[in-house]
């Protein structure tokens, strides 16, 4: 747990006194009452503090404003018949985060800052961390040049946030993806293998078609033979073939999801034989044809674990497997039991944030 170094403003009493969990929250859509702001300044991390949640100010030549400065990560803190809130791999998605920063030449955001800004948020919202399973507060830590100028270099200041949304699943129910072969999301060698906002912004506009064309979200391919199968935009890939569990190997534009690394460990503890490799997109669609795959989902931290119904081509053509969340459901249950602490927690996973107490007027907490 780190040390409360930080800064509560008075402000943040009240607004966390108002606020009130509405009956229905969709993903992402409403924000947590606080938030986190630490900046980096010559050379140097300055005191963090929690806030009322609202607009903030950047200068409008900021480099995050022209040059896509600016990586995030997505957690979750659950809260299922429980006081206190608890976090999921929180170092991962840390090390994701440092990795991300590095690749954008910013200066990575220390481990200690990144979990106090977390514990900061999730244990001031602790009672607003939806407590029915499936739901979550989604804690988004953020970090972006603030730095001003048109030089192509990295920022010598920059800003780091923690924002939360008590949120159901980002995409409830069944998904139907389309595979993209025109464009690609990352390029060999790009930004694909860290969490920056860059990589979104490119799959928007193949995104935005897919769904006019009545389809959740666009399938990527490999960016140099477009042959190969890489991940969903947020969501990584998982087709049941035969007995198997395949997924594409890592490589160099793919991003290593924390939910896919934690589904193959349940997976393999489980007896399942999970085969991580280089999947042609043909090869998939023929085994669709042929029954061979049986079942396709896609995993990711805002998504967990969530079925596909069909995948579409560019020409046309649709592919259905027979069987619709069967393992996704088996394996969304084991990992949602873990993450929620309904199951024992036998791989370390999960750690819980101390709930934040209003102190009394003599500034002493619980006495
Ligand atoms: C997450 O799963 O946390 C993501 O950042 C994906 C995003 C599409 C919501």
């Amino acid at each position: 747990m780190p040390t409360a170094a930080y800064l509560v403003r008075n402000e943040v009493w009240k607004c966390l006194a108002d606020f009130r969990l509405p009956d229905s929250l969709g993903f992402g859509l409403v924000a947590a009452p606080v938030m986190y702001s630490a900046t980096f300044e010559g050379g140097q991390w300055k005191q963090g503090e929690l806030l009322p949640y609202g607009a903030i100010e950047i200068l409008p030549g900021a480099r995050a404003l022209h040059f896509a400065e600016q990586v995030f990560e997505g957690m979750k803190a659950y809260r299922v018949g429980r006081p206190a809130a608890n976090l999921f791999r929180a170092r991962d998605n840390y090390l994701r985060f440092k990795r991300s920063a590095e690749r954008l030449a910013m200066r990575p955001v220390p481990q200690e800052l990144f979990l106090e800004g977390i514990h900061a948020v999730v244990g001031a919202c602790t009672a607003f961390v939806p407590d029915k399973s499936g739901q979550s507060l989604y804690v988004r830590p953020f970090l972006f040049g603030t730095e001003p100028g048109y030089a192509v270099r990295a920022s010598t200041s920059a800003r780091f946030m923690v924002i939360a949304n008590p949120s159901e699943a980002y995409s409830a129910g069944v998904m139907k993806v389309l595979i993209e072969r025109e464009q690609v999301r990352a390029a060999a060698g790009g930004l694909g293998t860290v969490k920056a906002g860059a990589n979104y912004a490119a799959s928007l506009l193949a995104s935005t078609r897919a769904v006019e064309r009545g389809y959740t979200v666009a399938l990527w391919l490999d960016p140099t033979t477009r042959q190969n199968i890489e991940e969903l935009s947020g969501m990584n890939l998982f087709a049941v073939i035969g007995d198997e569990l395949h997924t594409p190997v890592l490589n160099d534009s793919i991003l290593p999801g924390v939910t896919r690394d934690s589904l193959i460990v349940l997976a393999r503890d489980s007896g399942w034989r999970v085969i991580e490799r280089s999947m042609a997109v043909a090869e998939l669609l023929r085994q669709l044809a042929s029954g061979e795959c049986s079942e396709v989902f896609a995993c990711g931290t805002a998504a967990i674990v969530c079925p596909i119904s069909l995948i579409g081509d560019s020409d046309g053509r649709e592919y259905r497997p027979g069987v619709i969340d069967a393992r996704a459901r088996e394996l969304r249950e084991r990992l949602l039991a873990i993450q929620e602490r309904r199951a024992p927690d036998p791989y370390g996973w999960t750690s819980e944030v101390i709930p934040l107490v209003r102190p009394d007027r003599h500034g002493r907490v619980g006495t």
